[in-house]
């Protein structure tokens, strides 16, 4: 029996990513807000624009992008995620941007071509990323650009890798792949350029950006969003388990708390490209 593209994210992002993302998106977008401002002055939406966001989840940056932008598709595989963008729009007035459920690899939306393809944290995560991108490439006009927000490696995104093993004491942390669907899924640089190329974009750039991650507004808040949108993990284990877990994380973010929240070093890569 073959499995349908991208089966395991779709049931991820519909079962409990989608639920987490939904319930805690305002959360999840302070988190990496410092890296606003670079992604939007890249992303540099005009007002002839048609504007494709890919893996657009709730939607902040899709409608930001909206208030300069003609006219802006956010597809999404999570239907969940697509509903909230929807609400948004609608609470925000922007009936310039509208959100559909599909699988950008296999069905990126038919309303193109488009001036300009984006994705924020919303890219790595396809089972194909050349057939994803070269779908991606085709849906653009020649000349169209491609900016991308996307997680440099584990080692530089403590946030993260810090926080999975203080969940998992015991054992070897489950790190995410960098070669595979995953947040590091576009983390390797030389992949980055290999992946484009492969599927016919050139001029690819890569901008190294720093900023610091904001986990919580301060321990407490960090551990009840970490216990929240890990409840698997911690339901697996015994008291005597879960209570090391909670003190590990604990202790990690009391070592990161600052005067503005909980703060961790990350990276990322923005990325430009344009289709000849
Ligand atoms: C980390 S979230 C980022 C969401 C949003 N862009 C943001 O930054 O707030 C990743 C998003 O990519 C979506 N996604 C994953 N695989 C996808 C695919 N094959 N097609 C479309 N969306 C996908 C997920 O459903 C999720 O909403």
């Amino acid at each position: 029996m073959t499995t349908a593209p991208n089966a395991e994210q779709r049931a991820r992002w519909n079962g409990p990513s989608g639920t987490a993302w939904t319930e805690y998106a305002e959360h999840f977008e302070r988190g990496y807000a410092d890296y606003d401002a670079a992604y939007l002055a890249a992303v540099d939406a005009r007002a002839e624009d048609l504007v494709l966001d890919v893996g657009s989840g709730p939607g902040a940056l899709a409608l930001r992008i909206a208030t300069t932008a003609r006219r802006v598709v956010g597809v999404d595989v999570s239907a969940p995620l697509v509903d909230l963008a929807r609400r948004r729009a609608q609470a925000a007035g922007r009936d310039n941007a509208i959100f559909v459920a599909a699988d950008a690899q296999v069905d990126p939306p038919d309303e193109g071509p488009f001036d300009v393809v984006v994705s924020h944290f919303g890219s790595m995560f396809f089972d194909d990323s050349v057939a994803a991108f070269t779908s991606l490439c085709r849906a653009l006009r020649p000349g169209g650009r491609l900016v991308l927000l996307t997680w440099q490696g584990p080692e530089r995104n403590p946030w993260q890798v810090e926080v999975l093993r203080a969940l998992h004491p015991d054992q070897e942390a489950p790190i995410p792949p960098t070669d595979g669907p995953s947040p590091f899924g576009l983390s390797d640089a030389a992949r980055v350029r290999s992946v484009l190329g492969a599927a016919g974009f050139v001029d690819v750039e890569l901008e190294d950006l720093r900023a610091p991650h904001w986990s919580g507004a301060d321990p407490d808040d960090a551990v009840r969003f970490t216990v929240t949108h890990n409840a698997a993990v911690l339901d697996g284990y015994d008291e005597a388990a879960r209570r090391r877990a909670l003190d590990r994380l604990r202790a990690l973010f009391e070592a990161h708390h600052t005067r503005d929240g909980v703060l961790f070093d990350s990276a990322t890569w923005l990325v430009r490209a344009r289709r000849p």
